[in-house]
């Protein structure tokens, strides 16, 4: 059986300070330091936090790579050379949060993901209806448009997370039920599209925190979970890895 992977997601926030002490409480905790736990720190704190990280079991990651496939000139782009180059083992593509503010979607985010694959990342590619679209009944639908992106790609490896855009932050989470039926829809959608032996994670994110995660992370279909404003604070993430752990 694989292990659950709990990836926290800390977004735009962190200083050398508050990183050093949060990565000195995780690692202190055994549900944390093992291995299928990876952490996504912003861009400039990837070194130092990898540091923090030396010796121990936890993986690190990035939150977004670079569509250009080559180093050139892209100023303020990051490559996924770079990304492998600091000792990233996994990046978050296609973020909600990329996708409203950014704009990011459809090619951009193949090759993005492309881009990783070939670099020997991981890709997390995150999918999610909005509030609106659920509301509409075009869920599903949504999502087999956003997976489309995957079409003939060929990976050992891909992570899927299903983030409905109304769970991120808001503190709402997605039924049990809802889970399941998206996670089932995801996994059959990956094998139709991604060509190759893939394993295929898909994890759940919004509002994940020590309070759910056992009863999230045991439907069918949940292979680990992205944990944002949770991940912040040790001993919630503590307690989701554990779950996750337990559910091994
Ligand atoms: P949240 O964020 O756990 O704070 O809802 C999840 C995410 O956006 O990855």
């Amino acid at each position: 059986m694989t292990d659950k992977l709990v990836i926290g997601n800390w977004k735009m926030h962190g200083r050398h300070a508050f990183n050093a002490r949060l990565v000195e409480q995780l690692l202190s905790s055994e549900q944390v330091n093992r291995s299928g736990v990876a952490l996504a720190v912003p861009a400039p704190y990837l070194v130092s936090v990898g540091e923090l990280l030396q010796g121990s079991r936890l993986s690190l990651a990035a939150q977004d790579v670079s569509r250009f496939a080559d180093d050139g000139a892209y100023t303020g782009e990051i490559s996924a050379g770079m990304l492998a180059d600091v000792g990233c083992a996994y990046v978050l593509v296609g973020h909600s949060e990329r996708r409203q503010y950014l704009n990011e979607g459809g090619e951009q985010l193949r090759q993005k993901l492309l881009n990783a694959i070939a670099a020997g990342l991981t890709p997390v590619y995150c999918v999610g209806e909005t509030l609106a679209e659920r509301e509409a009944g075009r869920h599903l639908e949504v999502i087999r448009d956003q997976l489309s992106v995957l079409e003939g790609i060929d990976s050992d490896a891909m992570v899927v997370a299903y983030e409905p855009v109304w769970a991120i932050g808001t503190g709402r989470v997605a039924s049990l039920e809802q889970i399941e039926e998206i996670h089932r829809e995801i996994k059959a959608e990956c094998l139709r599209r991604l060509t190759g032996s893939a394993t295929i994670l898909v994890l759940y994110g919004g509002s994940v925190k020590a309070e759910n995660a056992m009863a999230i992370l045991s439907v069918d279909n949940v292979d680990g979970a992205l944990v944002g404003g949770a991940s912040l604070v040790s001993e919630s993430f503590s307690v989701i890895c554990q779950a996750a752990k337990k559910l091994i």
